[in-house]
């Protein structure tokens, strides 16, 4: 039987993710709209928007926050080709958007000494082997498999590479353990549902070190540079961005940010996706036609929960198809490259009952195709 009740907010795609419950874009504060970023309103915006980032996700004092251009893939390749060639490389990857970032490094910055540990769809790579003496470049969410790391405890506390770790499905739903990560690198339209533009980076002491004792022998764009006569341009990291920023995703963000610590902060906005997460497994461990692609429950992602199901791609497309078209799912098929299923975001801008509302359809639209 069709179901009746519909998701109030149909939006699960796993980025850009579903907008905050409540929000009104008319409630933005608009008054650096048509303000140099520049001008002291400008920058005392961008320093408040750095500011709540380091509060609400209680980044050590001592680590630096800054906007950058180009979204996540903006801040990742600043980083990567601002700071490898150093040392060898340890890249771990799983899933397409990790894999992008070996390709970064192998053809085209040509780090000969690079060792690539790779893990299928649903699995991750063996984590052990990261050598201390390494750089180690890592995504924490597999955003398109659905696999998360569980912990940080293989990273050593006494390393001398640095860890890059790609964390855009991550920051805000998942516990970063700060100490043990040299960079961060996030963006604003994932697990905030803010807007796509900008990139965030979370650089460590030990990154900054890189950064003022090592120089690429590779020519460095105006868009990547973070240092100017070996110092830490260090105005980036206090709202003084590279070039023109958008204020109005900045304002968004800000709103995003205010939304979670009114949640209770990030362990409130942790649980609420965890709590979304649990819809979800108790609906799949209930049936025989649905699997986490996710092997082991530990690393199942509490963001982008990747199923796959007893069906051939085309009748998983006719399923996505019909929901799209009854209007209680949007956008949640798997990534392109990914196997063929179901990407469900489960974010804490996600309500849990518009999960439980969702369920019943997936029913519905499953028996409708296989039959
Ligand atoms: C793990 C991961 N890295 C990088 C990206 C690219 O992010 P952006 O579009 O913000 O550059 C994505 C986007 O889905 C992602 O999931």
């Amino acid at each position: 039987m069709k179901p009746q009740i519909k998701p109030a907010n149909p939006n699960f795609s796993s980025g850009p993710c579903s907008k905050r419950p409540g929000y009104d874009l008319t409630q933005l504060d608009t008054s650096t709209l048509g303000r140099s970023h520049r001008s002291s309103l400008g920058k005392a915006v961008l320093a408040e928007s750095i500011e709540k980032t380091k509060a609400i996700l209680g980044i050590p004092d001592d680590y630096r926050v800054g906007i950058v251009p180009g979204s996540d893939t903006g801040a990742m390749e600043m980083v990567m080709w601002s700071m490898l060639g150093a040392r060898p490389v340890d890249v771990f990857h799983w899933e397409s958007f990790g894999s992008g970032w070996l390709t970064d490094i192998v053809k085209q910055l040509k780090l000969t000494e690079t060792n690539s540990y790779l893990a299928e769809y649903g699995e991750l790579p063996d984590f052990t082997l990261a050598n201390p003496e390494h750089d180690t470049v890592f995504t924490w969410n597999g955003t398109t498999s659905g696999v998360k790391v569980p912990n940080g405890d293989w990273i050593s506390d006494q390393r001398e590479g640095i860890t890059i770790c790609d964390a855009t499905s991550a920051v805000f739903a998942m516990p970063m353990p700060w100490e043990k990560l040299d960079v961060v690198t996030y963006s604003w339209q994932k697990v905030l549902g803010g807007e796509g533009a900008h990139g965030v980076i979370v650089l460590s002491p030990k990154a900054v070190e890189r950064l003022e004792s090592y120089t690429p022998s590779w020519p460095l764009p105006k868009i990547f540079r973070m240092t100017k006569g070996g110092k830490l341009i260090e105005g980036i990291f206090k709202g003084e961005t590279i070039n023109t920023p958008s204020m109005l995703c900045v304002v968004d963000y800000i709103d995003a940010l205010d939304w979670v610590a009114g949640l209770g902060g990030v362990d409130a906005a942790i649980e609420k996706s965890q709590t979304n997460l649990s819809v979800l497994s108790n609906f799949v461990d209930a049936r025989d036609w649905i699997q986490f692609l996710a092997k082991e429950p530990e690393q199942r992602s509490n963001t982008s929960v990747c199923l796959t199901l007893d069906a051939t791609a085309e009748q998983v497309k006719a399923m996505i198809k019909l929901l799209d078209g009854e209007g209680v799912a949007y956008d949640i098929g798997a990534y392109r490259d990914a196997p063929a299923g179901l990407r469900i975001w489960a974010g804490a801008t996600v309500e849990a009952s518009d999960l439980e509302a969702l369920l019943p359809w997936l029913d519905w639209a499953y028996a409708e195709v296989t039959l």
